[in-house]
């Protein structure tokens, strides 16, 4: 059996994403260069079970790109909750408002156009979960200006931190976002105030609880 053809059957075993996200999904091909960043039904999901788990009041989100990962988490939200969502990119905005609007889920988001480093001082926790998805040169710094943010017992999750299986090539990496990925895998494996596991999903998630 293919790897699309698994792929394909997990879709269909599991719970379809509905209209606003597959409208969100094929804008972001058809109106981008980089579709592929979005993270896909299998995170997204994901995402959406650990907001129904944790029922936050308040999500932040690193790294908005067309609204589609924001989008899985806020249609779980608790009655008042609340996401801050960060997007360096402004030329993104029109699409982000127009599907959060579809989604009928405009009045639980809040967009901040501008660079999240800039942003994160500003911003007031607790937040019981965050999901780092932004420039991987810069995971340590996200992390390190999230941290005191969160909630004990909340959770952190950063995608990407497999990097298409280059954390593991055998020679020592010469590009920035590749040594900013295993700087932040390093971080958080030796940091003693979290509880830390890789998930193999996709291109990896790193799911980081704060003690
Ligand atoms: C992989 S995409 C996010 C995908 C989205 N979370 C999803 O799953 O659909 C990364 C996004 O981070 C944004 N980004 C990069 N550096 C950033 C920064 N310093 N502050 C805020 N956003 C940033 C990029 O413009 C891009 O849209």
């Amino acid at each position: 059996m293919t790897m699309d053809a698994l792929e394909r059957y997990v879709r269909e075993m599991s719970t379809p994403q509905g209209e606003a996200l597959s409208w969100v999904e094929r804008q972001s091909w058809l109106r981008t260069s980089h579709g592929r960043q979005v993270s896909g039904p299998e995170v997204g999901a994901l995402l959406r079970q650990f907001v129904q788990l944790l029922r936050p009041r308040q999500v932040l989100e690193i790294g908005t790109f067309s609204g589609y990962s924001t989008l899985w988490m806020a249609s779980a939200l608790p009655e008042g909750g609340r996401i801050d969502t960060l997007e360096i990119n402004d030329e993104m905005e029109d699409l982000i408002r127009a599907g959060f609007a579809r989604a009928g889920l405009a009045d639980r988001i809040r967009l901040h156009i501008g660079d999240a480093l800039d942003i994160l001082p500003a911003l007031t926790g607790p937040y019981e979960l965050v999901f780092i998805d932004a420039d991987k040169r810069d995971y340590v710094a996200y992390y390190q200006a999230v941290f005191d943010l969160v909630a004990p017992g909340g959770l952190i999750v950063a995608d990407n931190v497999l990097w298409d299986g280059k954390v593991c090539a055998e020679e020592p990496p010469r590009d920035q976002q590749t040594r900013g990925i295993l700087a932040f895998n390093d971080l958080v494996a030796g940091d003693t105030r979290v509880d830390n596991f890789i998930l193999p999903l996709r291109d990896g998630l790193n799911i980081i609880r704060k003690k």
